[in-house]
């Protein structure tokens, strides 16, 4: 049975994408296909969604929830570092509109048996493309322990990265820690105050973990890096983030591509000042409202921000 994800500001998103009928937008995180059902309802009638998941399971998902409207998607098992090349494959010179809602889906934390959630006991895999190598449980095992130290603190800002890893690392000794159960208890030991805090002691060293193995922050940088050479003069870029380290790269990167340094500028180029590449359309980053937080406790720290090609 497909599975459905509670697309997060979606109203905000439509817009900022300014999805046209006869468009063609591309959602590089498809998801449970919430914002993309989103996107096909407003280019309809003969407008063309490519929708891209490094996860197998939201593909064949997606198969399924958007059947009856094959003919305008074209759904690709790959990593939105790869758009670019996704839409040259497609004999595409650019696309209207591109969407990232970075991050993992309630299918993630809920169905995949992947250990993404530490209040459930599977084995400790955490990628989200299962075609990569490295599983949770290599690094947790394999990583010294100021190695580990530093994903908890880099990408977890956690404050007991020190003892966590400490805790970790004397575990493995007498046995491999194979699954998200075993994880979670080592953090809650290792925690001062351990499950009596507000949040889940694991909280932030499972995120820190899912970053690390999916190497989440080098993709992102990767796709940025393309968003030039993927939109049409006037499309638009839409990204949802819910970590701080996520959002500071969107934010730099795109104030970077405003104000971009020309490559060789030409003779009669006189000004040889920098070229503006994109209009930044959110000039303070845009949150989701009291209700949506209420009805979706999930969206509480989305940041979305939106820029236009010129
Ligand atoms: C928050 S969910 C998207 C939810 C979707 N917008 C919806 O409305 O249902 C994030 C999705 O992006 C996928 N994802 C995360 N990083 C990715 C990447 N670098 N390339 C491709 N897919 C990625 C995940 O597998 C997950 O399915």
């Amino acid at each position: 049975m497909a599975y459905r994800h509670i697309p997060v500001m979606c109203t905000e998103v439509l817009e900022y994408l300014n999805c046209r009928p006869g468009g063609v937008y591309a959602d590089g995180t498809l998801g449970g296909a919430g914002h993309a059902r989103g996107i096909l309802e407003q280019i309809a009638p003969d407008g063309l969604l490519i929708g891209l998941d490094q996860d197998a399971d939201a593909i064949a998902n997606a198969r399924l929830l958007l059947a009856g409207q094959a003919e305008r998607v074209r759904l690709f098992h790959r990593n939105f570092a790869d758009l670019a090349e996704v839409i040259r494959d497609l004999g595409l010179k650019g696309v209207d509109g591109v969407l990232l809602d970075l991050g993992i889906s309630l299918h993630h934390l809920q169905g995949s048996g992947r250990g993404f959630s530490f209040l459930r006991d599977e084995p400790l895999d955490m990628r989200m493309d299962v075609r990569t190598v490295q599983t949770a449980a290599d690094l947790v095992n394999r990583l010294k322990e100021d190695e580990l130290q530093h994903i908890f603190q880099e990408y977890g800002e956690e404050r007991w990265s020190g003892r966590i890893a400490r805790r970790i690392v004397y575990a493995r000794r007498s046995q491999p820690i194979r699954s998200s159960g075993e994880l979670a208890r080592l953090v809650c030991e290792a925690v001062p105050g351990g499950r009596r805090a507000r949040i889940h002691p694991a909280t932030r060293v499972f995120m820190a973990l899912r970053i690390a193995v999916n190497d989440e922050l080098d993709r992102l940088s990767g796709f940025l890096d393309q968003v030039p050479e993927m939109l049409n003069a006037g499309g638009r870029l839409c990204i949802l983030s819910f970590h701080s380290l996520e959002d500071r790269i969107v934010k730099q990167r795109l104030k970077a591509m405003e104000r971009k340094p020309r490559r060789d500028p030409g003779p009669s180029d006189t000004a040889g000042g920098p070229e503006e590449v994109l209009k930044i359309l959110t000039r303070k980053v845009v949150r989701p409202g009291p209700d949506e937080i209420a009805a979706n406790p999930m969206a509480r720290s989305t940041k979305l921000r939106a820029a236009e090609r010129v």
